[in-house]
């Protein structure tokens, strides 16, 4: 069998394949049987902003000081059935003694820039690192996309300062310069970039004429945008790169190692099949290995990259001429 060994944000795994921040962490039994089933490592459910909001905003309630503003605010939000800041963090505390693999916390920040307290208490669980994930619509005209990444960089740098467990910054595709934001992160003290975050994407109902957003899971088709961005990074950034959307099998392991990736987050899989899916989507990536003698990831790790000193944008703007000039 391979050696499939390989880090997150520089955490040791025994294999790269990483349960990505969902509620398949709902519990510490199905945390249990995700280790059961082969994961490298975990990545518990969030703990959101809106958590901690609301936590507070109970406490100004019971003192007689009611913001109204954020009242409002916070009634257009479900009511979070998985409580606030100090549930989750007893409930993690619980996970990390209950398996040996790596697991790492995820913080859903988007506005605050006072995460440094959370960072270290959820530090203080023994967790081996928080996943950042800033995830937050930009509807206001007012705010320029500069003010939202400066914001971002700012709540990260915040992190770095309170921790010292690795921090990985899980990126959303939009920005309209990813290789600047990743840079400044890098710099700022990032270990880590899972690409990509997947966002929301409601639906209409045409009969019903209504709106509603399932859970939407992604399907295997979609894994080319991260195939495609960890290939462009790799080699231009130190760290960790892990891809995730839309990996269902043991060949999309390969082919997200093959740019570049150090570990992969799978989700969507999860929730269509059994956790005992991860052991199948092992044995594949260990027998491909097999079949082209590779004994170890780094044996063909970033092989299909972009090399760096190979001009990056020319390389991306002639692949899609290519692609396009050559449709009828
Ligand atoms: C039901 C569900 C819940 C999720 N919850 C979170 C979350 O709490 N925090 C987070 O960063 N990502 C969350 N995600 C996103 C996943 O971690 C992952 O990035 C995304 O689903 C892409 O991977 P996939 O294609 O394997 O599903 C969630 C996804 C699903 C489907």
């Amino acid at each position: 069998m391979a050696d499939l060994r390989t880090t997150y944000m520089g955490v040791p795994l025994a294999n790269p394949i990483v349960v990505g921040s969902s509620s398949l962490s709902k519990s510490v039994d199905s945390i249990k049987r995700l280790e059961q089933a082969g994961a490298g490592g975990l990545v518990v459910k969030s703990l959101f902003e809106e958590q901690v909001q609301m936590e507070e905003e109970e406490f100004r309630t019971r003192l007689g000081a009611l913001d109204l503003g954020f009242s409002e605010a916070v009634s257009m939000f479900p009511k979070m059935k998985d409580g606030g800041p100090k549930q989750h963090l007893y409930w993690v505390e619980q996970a990390r003694k209950a398996v040996k693999m790596p697991l790492f916390a995820s913080l859903n920040c988007v506005s605050r820039v006072t995460w440094g307290d959370y960072a270290k208490q959820l530090e203080g669980t023994g967790v081996n690192g928080i996943e950042l994930n800033f995830y937050s619509p930009a509807l206001d005209p007012e705010i320029a996309a500069s003010d939202i990444e400066k914001r971002e960089i700012s709540i990260l740098e915040g992190v770095r300062a309170a921790v010292k467990i690795p921090i990985a910054v899980k990126l959303h595709p939009h920005y309209t310069s990813l290789m600047n934001v990743v840079s400044r992160m890098e710099t700022a003290g990032a270990n880590a970039f899972v690409l990509f975050n997947r966002l929301l994407q409601p639906d209409i109902d045409v009969d019903t004429l209504t709106r509603y957003a399932s859970v939407n899971l992604s399907s295997p088709g979609e894994s080319l945008l991260p195939l495609r961005w960890v290939a462009i990074l790799h080699d231009r950034v130190k760290a960790d790169l892990v891809a995730t959307t839309g990996i269902w099998t043991g060949r999309d392991v390969a082919k997200m190692v093959l740019v570049g990736a150090k570990a992969v987050q799978v989700v969507s899989v999860l929730y269509r099949e059994q956790p005992t899916h991860i052991q199948k989507m092992l044995a594949e990536l260990s027998s491909w290995m097999d079949a082209h003698n590779f004994a170890n990831l780094d044996a063909f790790r970033g092989m299909l990259g972009q090399k760096q000193g190979v001009d990056a944008w020319s390389f991306a703007r002639g692949q899609y001429i290519k692609a396009l000039v050559g449709v009828d």
